[in-house]
This record gives C-alpha cells, structure tokens and sequence, in this order.
C-alpha cells in the first residue's frame, strides 16, 4: 500500500506478457523488457563476473551521449578482493550513516517497499565484500568556463554587443548549466551500464551515497581531483529473479502539449 503522501505505483504491467517468464540475456535480449525489469539488485552471488563482460558493460556506457560530445568520462572497476574489502568498509559506514540520517526523512520511509530496500541494503552493506564487481562512474570537471562570462572587465567585447544585463542573465544561465553538465553527461553512461549489465543476467545497483564520504572513497579508488565520482555500481549474478519495476502509471505523469 503506498503511503497518502506517495505517488501511486504501478507494475509494469503492460509488458505482462512476457515479464513472469525469464526474458533471453546477451546480445538478443529484449531492450524494453529489459528496462521493465530492471530493478536495483542489492542480493549478489558472489561469483566472479568475467572481465569481458565487465569491458562490454563499460563500453556499453561509452555508447552514451555526453555534452558537447566532450567524453570526458572513466570508469574504475574494481574486482580484487582487499580493495573490495576497503571499500566495503567505508561502504558499511556510509549505509549507516544514510539510515541513521535519511531512512526516516525519505518520502515513504515507513511502507513495505521501504521496508524491504532496507532489508537489502543491509544484506548488501554485510556482503560488500564478496560483491563481485563495482565500477565507479567518474566525469572531468568543468574549468572555470561559464564563471569568466561573470567577470565582467575581461568582457568588455560581449558587454558592447549584448549589453551588461544581458551578459550576466547569460552568464548565470551558463553557471547552471555547467553545474548540471557534468552529472547530465554521466548519468545517461550510467544507465547504458546497468542496461547492459541487465540484458547480461547481471543484477546492480546505482549509488551515490559516496559523496558522504568522498574523500575517503577517492583515496581508495586513486580518483584524481579534477574528476567527479557519479556514482559507483555494485554489479553480480543476483541471487533472486529479476521482476517488473514498481513505478507511476504512464498516465499520471504524461502532459500532453503543456503540464
Ligand atoms: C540518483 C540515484 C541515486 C541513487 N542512490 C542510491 C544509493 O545511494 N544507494 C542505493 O542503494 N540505491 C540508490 N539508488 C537506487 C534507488 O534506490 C532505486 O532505483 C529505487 O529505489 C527504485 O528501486 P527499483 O529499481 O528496485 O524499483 C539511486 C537511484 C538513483 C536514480
């Protein structure tokens, strides 16, 4: 039952024909069902997920679009036991700290479904070791770019064309789209990642509770400075079946010429 202050859900119910039956993996397998079915998987086997696939999920990601076509993406995966074993130590941390903090304040935070993510990402956080895989999505940050529109001496040239309102109306419009660039350049990468994972049977889950501890996660995985870290994957072979996604019929959230 969702909450009264929770959107409805619904199953991905349109794809029922074939969502109660395992759908094909590998090169053939269905986009769209693949997408209805892709849940966060957080209950991993701990076999070794080939380094082959782990490169096709990768590039995979770099099939994905980024602004300006600037690629400035990598990806560190990791799959050797003690650096797992050092990241499933600031991991159990970091999930503490999110139930300490968020569990209760996220919408939802006292129905079943939540209930039940809390359940897995307890499993999740206990087994972090034995996590098979984990990719780290990282993305170059942008230099000072749209803040030297702001300053407004070294722009004499554009002030004269467009006039200084104008140029600082477009500066802070590019300040906001810088901001979001680098995350909207990632992102995209990262769901090809997890698509792919899931056409391969391979359950994930997207994360970004690292940035409670950036610097900790960073040191680890050598990240350098200039780059962001977006999000970090655990990938493995689920331990349960995959099954159609919970989310709000098409209808509630579909506006059609306006909102
Ligand atoms: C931006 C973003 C951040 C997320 N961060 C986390 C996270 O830090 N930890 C986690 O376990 N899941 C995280 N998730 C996964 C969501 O919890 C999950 O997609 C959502 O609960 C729906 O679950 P389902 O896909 O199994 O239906 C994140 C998802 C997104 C899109």
């Amino acid at each position: 039952m969702p909450s009264s202050h929770e959107p409805d859900r619904a199953e991905a119910t349109e794809l029922s024909r074939t969502l109660g039956s395992p759908i094909p993996i590998g090169p053939d397998a269905p986009l769209i069902e693949v997408m209805a079915t892709m849940r966060a998987m957080r209950r991993l086997k701990p076999d070794p997920v080939p380094a082959e696939v782990l490169t096709e999920l990768i590039r995979a990601a770099t099939w994905a679009p980024s602004g300006s076509d600037a690629q400035h993406y990598s990806y560190v995966v990791v799959t050797d036991r003690p650096q797992m074993a050092a990241l499933g130590d600031l991991w159990r941390d970091v999930v503490e700290t999110y139930i300490t903090l968020m569990g209760s304040l996220v919408p939802g935070a006292t129905d079943e479904p939540h209930a039940r993510m809390l359940d897995a990402l307890r499993y999740q956080a206990a087994h972090f070791d034995d996590t098979p895989a984990l990719i780290a999505a990282c993305y170059r940050r942008s230099g000072p770019g749209a803040r030297r529109l702001l300053d407004l001496s070294a722009n004499t040239a554009l002030i004269k064309n467009l006039g200084a309102t104008r140029l600082r109306r477009l500066a802070a419009g590019a300040l906001t789209a810088n901001g979001l660039a680098e995350a909207s350049s990632i992102y995209p990468a990262v769901q090809n990642l997890l698509l792919a994972a899931r056409a391969n049977g391979l359950g994930a889950t997207l994360t970004i509770w690292h940035l409670f501890n950036e610097k900790g996660f960073r040191e680890v995985l050598g990240v350098p400075k200039d780059y962001g870290m977006y999000a970090l994957v655990p990938i493995g072979y689920p331990l349960g079946n995959f099954g159609p996604v919970r989310r709000r019929p098409v209808g509630d959230v579909l506006h059609w010429q306006r909102w």
